[in-house]
């Protein structure tokens, strides 16, 4: 199935990130949101992350001009999947969200369209239920920054054909990224280990066993990790970072998955990172 025109649901954070690449790699790609704010600010985020490529000689200024020329954009889901080869879904992290998507898609794509999600953690075969093509239905977990970070998993559901996840994987490689197939499970690979570092690391801090910043110190330092659990947190988000291990817990029952206390104590003052602009730093620090 020779895969040409891409539809990405969602210019957020992932949505924009990944109709980067996608459009970067030569793919006719509409990108898809609700208002046109949403979108001009999508657009805003590629042009600003194109521009540097394009500053540290990474991309030339003729790529960047093709990239921007393969993406269309719309806030009409039918017109913007209508004649799309691969959907990529990307809304907010919400099965009462992304389901009536996929309800949606089933009736405006043609039968042979594969549609992905991008979701961190809802399970793929329960958007795959929404729709008649189950087999056809796939989870595509990109990571942030996505022009930046390699991996994908690509997550297959007790449904989801040999073929989709063939076709999913050579999509992944034509996009430049490094793949790995998983099973659709309670935070996939990735996100049953991540956010138990971050949790052990608050609990830590709760012990009062060390400094938060020693025990960041520590781990990039024995570990080579670009970042400890604190810098982590307050990059991801400690909302995020709870949401996480609290879908696991749910799921599982696992024990280890229930979010720190200080963790929830974090969401509660609104202490979540960088996007509140007070965490772990502003309150741990020392610096
Ligand atoms: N942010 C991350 O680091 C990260 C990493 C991996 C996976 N994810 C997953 O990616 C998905 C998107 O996350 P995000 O961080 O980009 O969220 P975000 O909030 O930045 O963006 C979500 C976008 O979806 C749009 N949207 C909502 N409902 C819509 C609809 N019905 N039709 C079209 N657009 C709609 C919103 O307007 C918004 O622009 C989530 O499932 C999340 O769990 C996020």
């Amino acid at each position: 199935m020779a895969i040409k025109k891409i539809c990405v649901i969602g210019s957020g954070t992932m949505g924009n990130g990944i109709t980067q690449v996608v459009a970067q790699a030569g793919y006719e790609t509409t990108m898809v949101d609700v208002k046109q704010e949403f979108i001009d600010k999508g657009m805003n985020a590629i042009k600003a992350s194109l521009g540097r490529f394009v500053e540290k000689g990474r991309v030339s200024q003729a790529d960047m001009d093709k990239t921007i020329a393969n993406i269309r954009t719309s806030i009409d889901l039918k017109q913007a999947a209508k004649d799309a080869d691969y959907v990529i879904e990307a809304v907010f992290e919400r099965a009462e969200v992304k389901t009536p998507i996929f309800q949606q898609l089933e009736e405006i794509c043609p039968k042979e369209t594969i549609l992905a999600s991008n979701t961190s953690g809802i399970p793929i075969g329960l958007l795959a239920s929404a729709t008649k093509r189950p087999e056809k239905v796939i989870g595509m977990h990109f990571f942030s920054p996505v022009p930046m970070m390699r991996g994908l998993e690509v997550v297959m559901s007790l449904l989801t054909s040999e073929e989709t996840v063939k076709v999913s994987l050579d999509f992944g490689k034509s996009i430049g990224k490094e793949t790995v197939v998983v099973k659709d499970s309670p935070g996939f690979i990735t996100n049953r280990i991540i956010p138990l570092v971050m949790n052990e690391g608050a609990k830590l801090l709760e012990e009062g066993l060390a400094s938060m910043e020693d025990i960041d110190k520590i781990c990039r330092l024995s570990f080579n990790w670009p970042m400890g659990p604190f810098e982590l947190c307050d990059l991801v988000g400690a909302d995020v970072n709870v949401d996480l291990l609290e879908g696991i817990y749910q799921q599982t029952g696992w024990e280890r998955y229930k979010p720190a206390p200080l963790l929830k104590r974090m969401v509660e003052i609104g202490y979540l990172g960088r996007k509140t602009g007070k965490g772990f730093y502003t309150l741990f620090g020392t610096k």
